[in-house]
């Protein structure tokens, strides 16, 4: 019968003997871009079965820094995330294990003092702009959703956010947007898009797309 387990994932599993089987949804697409959102709706849809790991929890911390150097750093290449311990914890949470997760602060530019426990689902929701940049996360996600939404939009919204949500200033976001944002985006994340298995144009707004990834995930429910 058809699995909605990668063959990847499937063996992993096999390997360590578990019986335990998640779906796991990589959810990528630029700043911006409803990512979130998106993820929210699905988590509102299937209450209780889904847990979420949000790639931004992983940025590294800077304890040695100050909040002018920590702002000035680039938190948008590859290297600005601690990914070995993202995909050790996710392992464990696809294993059915709970974990012990960072949670990041953006308004220090800083992981907290806080973690936060995450209980093992069968729906693994994983959230962030470089997900698919990643070839060892990538193997772990039996579907990826690339979020597509236009650049102007994007920044319109983080303007936004960022100065609402992440206590930032017009100046600050207009100096990060250009010098490494953007430049990040166009490296790494809009080239990213080409590992996903599904594109989706304005996110939760595609009433279309949400749709068919819920009745994927009520298909998947039901299997179990
Ligand atoms: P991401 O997780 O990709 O950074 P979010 O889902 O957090 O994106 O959305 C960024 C901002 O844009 C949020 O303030 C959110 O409320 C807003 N937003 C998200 N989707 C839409 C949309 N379709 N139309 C208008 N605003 C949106
Ligand atoms: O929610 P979103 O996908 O936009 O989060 C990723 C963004 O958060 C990145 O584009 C990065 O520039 C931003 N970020 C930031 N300050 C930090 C850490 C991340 O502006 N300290």
């Amino acid at each position: 019968a058809f699995s909605p387990l990668s063959t990847r994932l499937r063996k992993n599993l096999a390997d360590r003997g578990s019986n335990v089987r998640s779906l796991v949804i990589g959810i990528a697409g630029g700043t911006a871009s409803g990512k979130t959102s998106l993820t929210k709706a699905l988590v509102k849809e299937f209450k209780g079965n889904t847990a979420v790991v949000y790639l931004d929890n992983y940025y590294k911390s800077h304890t040695g820094l100050t909040y002018e150097q920590r702002a000035a750093l680039n938190y948008d290449a590859p290297t600005a995330f601690d990914i070995d311990l993202m995909i050790e914890q996710l392992r464990q949470l696809i294993d059915g294990n709970p974990i012990e997760c960072p949670v990041y602060d953006y308004t220090i530019h800083n992981r907290s003092e806080e973690v936060q426990e995450i209980a093992p689902q069968p729906v693994v929701i994983v959230e962030g702009i470089l997900l698919f940049v990643f070839p060892q996360l990538c193997e772990l996600f039996d579907i990826k959703l690339f979020v597509d939404t236009d650049a102007d939009e994007r920044i319109l919204r983080r303007v936004r956010r960022d100065m609402v949500e992440r206590g930032r200033t017009i100046d600050s976001i207009e100096k990060q947007y250009l010098e490494t944002v953007k430049p990040m985006h166009d490296l790494y994340v809009e080239p990213s898009k080409r590992k996903a298995d599904i594109i989706i144009p304005d996110g939760v707004q595609n009433l279309v797309a949400l749709d068919m990834i819920i009745n994927r995930i009520n298909n998947y429910l039901h299997s179990v």
